[in-house]
């Protein structure tokens, strides 16, 4: 199929729930991605957060190559030794409890509020989750998700979801009541324009939640599996949460969700209350695998440790040549750039100079690379910036004049 009849299809035949961008990959390997035409992408937004180990890592390409040759799906009414093995190994790296399967993040989160409900035992069934946060957009996630824009035209709302400002101890404090079942929380707002958590606020609400036997729920959707130089963004805290959240990077970029729940707690969960048939396929559980064998073999979290100041520096080099970088903001390799002018028109100037990044809230940019990206790599993609900067700069200059 060519270009323009791939474009065709999509308007002919596809519903029109994103803005595409006119690009048409093909391939992928590392953080290259290369369109229809054979032009080569630098990807330094890998799948929203889905190919935190590049694309096609081997050690994913070969577990999924190994796994489809023999059995791609078996009910959940059955057991599979690849969810054993992958369940004992999130254990191991995470906190002890036992984990719910599911295919994507969302479905992470509902797992999530049914769980809180559960637990609240039907008098305590409030949940408490952060203004800009990002959850998902079923109705139940969309409910926990603090943005009217993206909850716009979908009324009635699943009732029982209070917002309060992130980072705001007192506001949340004087939120919780005699209702008040859970807390659902993203450590570094990712959608919500890359807002970092302060130390003393995580600590505080694990404190609260403590004190009050509020669920501490832990959105790591995308913070997890890497992202912020640890496996788990809730490390950098010196907490741990009842319930964690993931999925995005989980399978390397096959649909994989997961929720942790600690010990203790885990056994409220009884047979038929919760479940999915595609949740935790063979296929689906090897792919995961084969990502946290990556992430561990080839080190990438010394390397985002190593890439990830680098990277910001580079970019607070920018931000002093550019009066409209208001901040540089980030954890590991998940980074924001804010303006003060709007985003997209950068974020499609870089796409046009062959680097592909993100813009959200409008005047954030957003970058989150392979754990495994080069210093090489992190220099050429400021080198691109910079010229998709600069040329915004002299356009928007000349539109003055
Ligand atoms: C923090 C967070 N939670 C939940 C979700 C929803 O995940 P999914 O798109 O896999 O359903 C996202 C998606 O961007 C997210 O960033």
């Amino acid at each position: 199929m060519k270009a323009d009849a791939i474009f065709q299809e999509y308007n002919d035949h596809i519903l029109l729930t994103y803005t595409r961008m006119p690009a048409i990959f093909v391939k992928g390997k590392g953080s290259v991605l290369t369109d229809i035409h054979g032009k080569k992408y630098l990807d330094f937004f890998p799948g929203w957060g889905v190919s935190n180990v590049g694309h096609c890592h081997p050690k994913v390409m070969g577990a999924v190559r190994e796994q489809i040759g023999k059995l791609i799906h078996i009910p959940n009414n059955f057991y599979n030794p690849h969810q054993a093995k992958l369940a004992k190994e999130l254990i191991r790296i995470a906190f002890e409890g036992k984990i719910f399967f599911c295919n994507s993040g969302t479905e992470a989160i509902e797992a999530a509020i049914k769980f809180a409900r559960v637990h609240g035992g039907g008098k305590r069934f409030e949940i408490i989750t952060t203004l800009n946060a990002f959850h998902g957009r079923s109705m139940g996630a969309l409910s926990a998700t603090g943005q009217e824009k993206h909850q716009k035209g979908f009324g009635p709302l699943v009732p029982g979801f209070k917002y309060v400002p992130f980072n705001d101890t007192a506001a949340l404090k004087s939120a919780i009541n005699d209702q008040t079942a859970a807390i659902i929380l993203e450590l570094v707002q990712g959608e919500g324009g890359v807002n970092i958590a302060t130390k003393e606020y995580v600590q505080a609400v694990a404190r609260l939640c403590d004190e009050k036997n509020i669920l501490l729920i832990l959105d790591e959707v995308q913070t997890g599996m890497g992202r912020t130089g640890e496996i788990f963004a809730y490390k950098h805290y010196g907490i741990t949460p009842d319930v964690m959240c993931l999925a995005k990077a989980l399978g390397g970029g096959l649909p994989i969700g997961a929720m942790i729940v600690k010990n203790g707690l885990a056994d409220l969960f009884k047979p038929g209350m919760h479940g999915s048939t595609f949740a935790g396929s063979p296929l689906v559980c090897k792919a995961a695998l084969g990502v946290l064998k990556a992430i561990y073999a080839d080190k990438m979290m010394k390397n985002v440790k190593l890439q990830g100041p680098y990277l910001m520096g580079k970019l607070n080099e920018l931000k002093s040549k550019y009066d409209f970088i208001k901040e540089v903001r980030g954890l590991g390799l998940m980074i924001g750039i804010e303006l003060t002018i709007p985003g997209e028109v950068i974020f499609k100037e870089c796409l046009n100079r062959g680097l592909i990044i993100n813009c959200t809230q409008g005047n954030v940019l957003r970058i989150m690379p392979a754990l495994n990206v080069t210093r090489r790599q992190i220099n050429k993609a400021i080198h691109l910036l910079d010229g998709a900067l600069s040329a915004v700069t002299a356009h928007s200059q000349k539109a003055v004049l």
